[in-house]
């Protein structure tokens, strides 16, 4: 069974929901792969989504905090590299295992994206989208 998104999840800026739903939409991907068979492709595919749009993503939300001067854009920054080590780390062990049981790195990184959802998305991003909304955006 997926996940689904309900709004305690949104920001309230659509464009950080939108971009958003993608990641979430990733993650109920990787239960498939977890539950049903997979392919080692599968699995490429969903760390290569993540690379573009981890960099995309946080670059609008970064920019965003920058040209408002958000208060807290230091440790919201700080999270998006850790978490941007975190994804790397698993991709560089992923991409030297090749023929190990990919449902170990799928539910791996399923669980990572989980804990992002609901550690940051559901938390330092609502405030940052609180703080857009009472900025214009
Ligand atoms: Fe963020």
């Amino acid at each position: 069974m997926g996940l689904t998104w309900t709004e305690w999840l949104s920001t309230g800026v659509e464009w950080q929901d939108e971009q958003h739903k993608e990641l979430f939409g990733k993650i109920n991907r990787l239960m498939g792969l977890i539950e049903g068979k997979s392919e080692w492709k599968d699995l490429a595919d969903i760390l290569r989504f993540l690379d573009i749009y981890i960099s995309s993503h946080f670059r609008n939300e970064e920019s965003a905090m920058y040209k408002l001067r958000y208060p807290e854009s230091f440790s919201h920054k700080a999270q998006h590299e850790l978490f941007k080590r975190l994804v790397a780390n698993l991709k560089d062990r992923f991409e030297r295992a090749e023929g190990r049981d990919i449902r170990i790195f799928a539910s791996e990184l399923q669980k990572l994206l989980t804990d992002w959802l609901y550690g940051h998305i559901a938390q330092e991003d609502k405030r940052l989208g609180s703080f857009l909304q009472a900025h214009g955006h």
